[in-house]
């Protein structure tokens, strides 16, 4: 049973969320299914929450309208890009709210919840509680104005609305009253010793996923409120509980199991969720995004647990978040890439495999158009694309269409024939392991490989001198085509599809099926299209300025610019000595997320930096770089290195980035 994150259903797909869970769930699901493991693969619209009842409010059409449009869009974007779900449900839909309703009722009734009566923010004039992000205020805890009352979006903190100060309706703009409220908690510290010894027991999980969960389960779980006072959602099943719903983390990920429940039902099977998801046999699986972890982690698994009919997740493999050209992706700046308009320029294989190789999996990784443009030009157009039309197109002029037979071959047609299994078991082992960009790697390896193995053996020489050497080397290629046909399908679907096409190989082939001999002799071969086209400049450039374009235009962000400090003295200021220091060497300090080493030549003298800047820049990326020193600060020890100077740099208010303060003076020149 494997699951993507419902994807709220309140704007379009972006490359984020492909990076993050669609793509790698994808990926892996067709890999299991190409073993011939028995796996469902179930997503679908979140149709609930806040976020989409403010959209709403805000287009002046009803939540309903909102999820209607973004759910249907989304669909057929996943379904374009070739991710393939069994099935793509919502939340707003009748099985969904029954559902959800019979199990909040179960834990309701076996008294797993806590009810409490408390004080909540209230608009009079719009008549309604107000939740989460309704409500906005000033966080208290580093003071930024514009914090909702669930979380402070500029420092990270998870807030409750009565922490907020100055806090102001989001409907009204004006200060809410208080009134109070009866809602309904799920006490998660009942579940803490559990949860606790449950993530102990995962020694296969990634370590950023248990790292989160443990410094969830150190800080010590509290109450969670599982109910909200909103019109949009799944009203709360008991007595009452009028204008009540379910708090849309409480309804969600039930949807996995309504939407199983209606592809059992579609298929003509309505048992057939059973299986899935209450056979301890069954191995779940949950693909998300790590802002997702503590709901999967935590939250669900405590659900499923107080439940008891469900089985609980196998493995969580969340990924980091994929930045956009070196910045955080944000939609509201527009800085971001959306698929259905990605779909209009280019093919879904071409950004399925370069995506593929630079997934977040164990860090917050980099898309850029340029980085693009290579994967697709040097990788799958120079190697895998060239191979296959070398291949295909000889067979096709010299030896009238038909796969030659293999006369006497010598070794290196033996070795890389032998090696093709070798290659199937390093690629499968790595997707087990839910190591996914090593799996990729690997295949276009057995990719490079043939290709190289073409180029060695010089069939346009061999065609002449010895057409017996010829017609091995273009046997061996076949197969080599054929192995890589299946190898390469749980990335690059449709140019496999096509490889086989040319091969008249069958539609869907196995793993096992792979083997030194799939290309009978005498089977006709068609030269076929070119599998990759290459990308010019232009069209990637056009991408990038479009990029830019869409970033000015978009509405400003609310940009908080930090207050000016207290006058002071020239003399003070003289005080310091500033530099222009060129960075030699960068290394990350061991043990410190945040520390990196500098190397600084200051001209007069190369002496070591520490900065506080990991989280921003590769080490690789600095060298060269000439910066503004603060040359005078008393050196300092940080995590055992001794620092001499600070360096400075220019943090960007809109979202917090940093950059260095560059200059091209040389090192060494004062700078004031
Ligand atoms: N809609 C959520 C998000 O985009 C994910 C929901 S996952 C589910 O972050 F498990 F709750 F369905
Ligand atoms: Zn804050």
């Amino acid at each position: 049973m494997v699951t993507a994150a419902l994807p709220y259903a309140n704007g379009p797909i972006h490359l984020g969320h492909m990076a993050g869970a669609y793509l790698p769930a994808d990926i892996y699901v067709r890999y299991k299914r190409l073993i011939n493991d028995e796996v469902l693969f179930i997503c679908g619209s979140d149709e609930h929450g806040v976020p989409i009842t403010i959209a709403a409010d805000k287009a002046g059409v009803t939540p309903q309208d909102v999820v209607d449009k973004y759910h249907t869009m989304n669909a057929d974007v996943f379904e374009k890009f070739g991710i393939s779900f069994d099935y793509y449900g919502r939340t707003s839909s009748r099985t969904h709210r029954e559902i959800s309703q019979k199990f909040f009722k179960k834990l309701y009734d076996d008294g797993v919840f806590t009810k409490k009566t408390e004080n909540q923010f209230y608009d009079a004039k719009a008549d309604m509680f107000l939740a989460d992000r309704y409500i906005k205020g000033t966080c208290p805890k580093c003071g930024y104005t514009e914090a909702f009352g669930d979380q402070c979006e500029k420092c990270g903190a998870s807030l409750s609305p009565s922490e907020l100060i100055d806090p102001v309706s989001v409907l009204s703009g004006e200060k809410p009253e208080m009134r109070e409220t009866e809602h309904w908690y799920i006490p998660l510290g009942n579940f803490q010793d559990w949860l606790k010894e449950w993530i102990d027991s995962k020694k296969d999980w990634k370590p950023n996923v248990t790292g989160q969960c443990r410094s969830w389960l150190d800080g010590g779980l509290g109450d969670r409120a599982v109910t909200r006072d909103l019109k949009w959602g799944v009203p709360v099943p008991v007595e009452g509980a009028d204008g009540k719903v379910l708090y849309v983390w409480f309804d969600a990920p039930i949807g996995y199991i309504s939407a199983t429940v209606e592809w059992a039902a579609q298929v003509g099977d309505p048992e057939g969720w059973k299986l899935f998801w209450q056979d301890e046999e069954t191995e779940l699986v949950h693909f998300i995004g790590k802002d997702n972890i503590v709901f999967h982690c935590i939250m669900f698994p405590a659900m499923l647990k107080a439940h008891g009919d469900y089985i609980l997740p196998k493995n969580v493999p969340a990924n980091e978040f994929l930045n956009l050209e070196g910045q955080k992706l944000s939609t509201s700046r527009g800085w971001a890439v959306w698929l259905h308009e990605y779909l209009e320029e280019f093919e879904p294989d071409q950004l399925r495999y370069s995506l593929a190789t630079t997934l977040p999996e164990t860090k917050d990784s980099d898309f850029s158009w340029k980085d693009f443009q290579t994967r697709v030009n040097s990788e799958l157009a120079d190697i895998l694309g060239n191979f296959v039309f070398r291949t295909f197109s000889f067979i096709d002029r010299f030896f009238d269409k038909q796969v030659p037979p293999l006369v006497n071959p010598d070794k290196k047609d033996l070795e890389i024939l032998n090696s093709i299994k070798k290659y199937g078991e390093g690629i499968s082992e790595a997707y087990e392991k839910f190591k996914l960009r090593d799996a990729v790697s690997q295949t276009m390896n057995l990719a490079r490989a043939a290709n190289k193995y073409f180029t060695e053996s010089e069939p346009w020489h061999t065609r002449k001198t010895d057409p017996e050497k010829c017609g091995n080397t273009l046997h061996v290629s076949a197969q080599l085509a054929a192995a890589l046909s299946v190898y390469f399908f749980p990335v690059i679907p449709d140019a496999c599809k096509k490889i086989r096409k040319s091969l008249s190989l069958a539609d869907i082939l196995q793993w096992d099926e792979v083997h030194p001999e799939m290309v009978k002799p005498g089977t006709e071969v068609s030269a076929g299209e070119i599998l990759f086209k290459k990308l010019e400049d232009e069209i990637i450039q056009k991408q990038f300025d479009k990029l830019k374009t869409t970033e000015e235009s978009a509405a400003p962000a609310s940009v908080e610019y930090a207050e000016e400090k207290e006058p002071f003295e020239f003399d003070d200021f003289m005080k310091q000595d500033l530099r222009v220091g060129e960075i030699v060497a960068a290394e990350k300090i061991k043990k410190s997320k945040k520390l990196l080493k500098l190397t600084v030549n200051l001209g007069y003298e190369t002496r070591t930096v520490v900065s506080g800047i990991a989280e921003y820049f590769e080490p690789d990326d600095l060298p060269g770089k000439r910066v503004c020193v603060v040359a005078n600060l008393k050196p300092r020890k940080i995590m055992g290195v001794e620092s001499k100077g600070m360096i400075l740099m220019a943090e960007n208010p809109a979202d917090s980035s940093l950059s260095f303060v560059e200059t091209d003076a040389e090192p060494g020149s004062s700078i004031s």
